[in-house]
């Protein structure tokens, strides 16, 4: 995210388990189901819930004083990580409606504001996939492809209903002074480092921000959309990184009301994780995203695919550094944690991601208070989320690659407001456009081309996908 709502800005308390007390107070987490799946076996319901982020749980000590002022933490409370850990403890119960959050069956529905006694006030919430172990299912994502269906209709210019995966701690760095850990939603972290009171469960005493590798599946409202890798190193982050934004590419119709994903309605968001040897113990060359509607997979805006390319993402700038995409792959395939937001931004109206030239929102109307007051219901809902093999967790009624179009292998990032556009090279025949080395060549819905360049062979993987092999 190139603006990523920051810990310190969200609501009240932070908090830490009461090294003698985890179970004081217990935090019942609403339950989402999800679906794990595989070419042979199908998807498998897994009993998963969600937990909201640490700071949003009030901190106090057996008095029922806060520990936490609105600057950081009491000092006198907590001078230090041990000393704190003593004094204060976390509140649990978190009343999830409240902050936003409800869910049923396999549906999360996400709020930016809630009524109160003053009006509506913006809850902003941020959450995190829990497993029934009480820690962050860890999703290994190289060669593998995570599909979900979005509601995006009611977010307005301004608001960013997300999706993405952050190299979280699998336990929310709990220890002694922690033991609640991922129950409690502890251990943020994200590719724009932030600084936080707490570090990996833990207080930060020493400043400095947690940084760590951050794959954004969907930062979108209505009007916009995007997909970014954000790579790290091992003391800073692609902060920009190499995204795909269609309207930035000049596809201004492909997507919004009306548009050819008509976001008025749901859609199905599939994002696949290519790599150079159809393994998952390949490197990742592409990052692909389809998109399904009304049963139907629809063309990608770019033809031959929407794809972010190593080739591409090296070529953007700021990724190269951080070793683009096959550091993001290294980081898929060590598993990350999922996380759903929603949020606006006070600061830059999240211009980055809607307007001009990356969307067709004015640099103003995503004022959060223009939002509040023409859109206080605004909420997204994401539904049936599944993660698993290339081609196994969707299905579409027809197959529209039967419809003609023009394949070229064009491909294309862009990176905030510039855009780079990467033309591989091709050694076409009278027959048409080849496809390059580990580029997709065939399956279901692929309208790009379907022979491979010499000596590569268009090798057969699922009816999703094959590959020049
Ligand atoms: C910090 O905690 C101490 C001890 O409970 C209390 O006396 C003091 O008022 C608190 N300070 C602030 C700024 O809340
Ligand atoms: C949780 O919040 C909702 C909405 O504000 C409220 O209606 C409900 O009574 C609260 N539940 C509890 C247990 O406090
Ligand atoms: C986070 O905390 C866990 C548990 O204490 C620890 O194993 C892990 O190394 C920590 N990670 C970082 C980046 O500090
Ligand atoms: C965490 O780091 C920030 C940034 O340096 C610092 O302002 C803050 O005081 C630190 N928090 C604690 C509790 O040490
Ligand atoms: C979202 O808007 C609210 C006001 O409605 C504001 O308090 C909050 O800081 C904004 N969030 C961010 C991350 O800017």
């Amino acid at each position: 995210m190139l603006s990523k709502l920051s810990s310190a800005l969200l609501v009240g308390a932070v908090a830490l388990v009461h090294a003698q007390n985890p179970d004081e107070t217990p935090e019942s987490h609403p339950s989402l189901t999800t679906y794990k799946c595989t070419t042979a076996g199908g998807c498998t319901a897994q009993d998963t819930s969600v937990v909201i982020d640490w700071n949003y749980h009030w901190f106090h000590t057996s008095d029922w004083l806060s520990c936490t002022t609105n600057t950081g933490v009491n000092s006198t409370l907590c001078p230090n990580t041990a000393t704190c850990a003593k004094n204060c403890q976390v509140q649990g119960d978190s009343n999830y409606t409240a902050n936003g959050v409800t869910t049923s069956g396999d549906s999360l529905t996400m709020r930016q504001f809630m009524p109160g006694a003053d009006g509506y006030q913006s809850v902003s919430p941020r959450l995190y996939l829990l497993g029934p172990d009480g820690n962050y299912p860890q999703i290994k994502l190289l060669n593998q492809e995570l599909t979900f269906t979005v509601d995006l209709s009611t977010l307005p210019c301004g608001e960013n209903g997300a999706l993405y995966l952050s190299e979280m701690d699998a336990t929310g760095g709990r220890n002694q002074y922690n033991t609640g850990g991922a129950n409690y939603g502890s251990g943020y972290c994200d590719a724009q480092c932030p600084v936080q009171t707490w570090k990996n469960g833990t207080l930060n005493t020493s400043g400095s921000g947690y940084c760590c590798n951050e794959m954004d599946i969907l930062e979108a409202n209505s009007r916009a959309i995007a997909f970014t890798p954000h790579p790290c190193s091992a003391t800073d982050c692609d902060r920009g990184g190499c995204g795909f934004n269609p309207y930035a590419l000049g596809h201004q119709s492909y997507y919004g009301p009306g548009g050819t994903v008509d976001t008025n309605k749901p859609f199905t968001v599939v994002t696949q994780f290519l790599t150079n040897d159809g393994t998952a113990r390949g490197t990742l060359t592409q990052v692909t995203r389809k998109y399904i509607q009304n049963g139907k997979l629809i063309a990608s805006a770019v033809s031959g695919g929407d794809t972010i390319t190593a080739e591409g993402c090296l070529a953007s700038g700021t990724s190269a550094a951080f070793g683009g995409l096959s550091t993001m792959g290294q980081a898929l395939g060590r598993g990350m944690t999922l996380i759903f937001a929603i949020w606006n931004d006070s600061s830059q109206f999240m211009n980055w991601l809607d307007s001009n030239p990356n969307g067709p929102c004015s640099s103003t109307e995503g004022d959060p208070a223009i939002i509040l007051r023409n859109h206080p219901d605004t909420r997204v809902i994401f539904s049936n989320i599944r993660w698993g093999d290339i081609g196994s967790t969707f299905s579409t009624s027809q197959n529209p690659s039967s419809t003609t179009r023009v394949a070229t292998t064009s491909r294309a990032v862009t990176t905030g407001a510039t855009t780079t556009s990467k033309q591989p090279t091709t050694t076409g025949t009278a027959a048409g456009p080849t496809q390059t080395h580990y580029g997709q060549c065939n399956g279901q819905g692929w309208t790009g081309p379907t022979v491979c360049e010499s000596p590569w062979k268009c090798t057969f993987a699922n009816d999703w996908y094959s590959q020049c092999l």
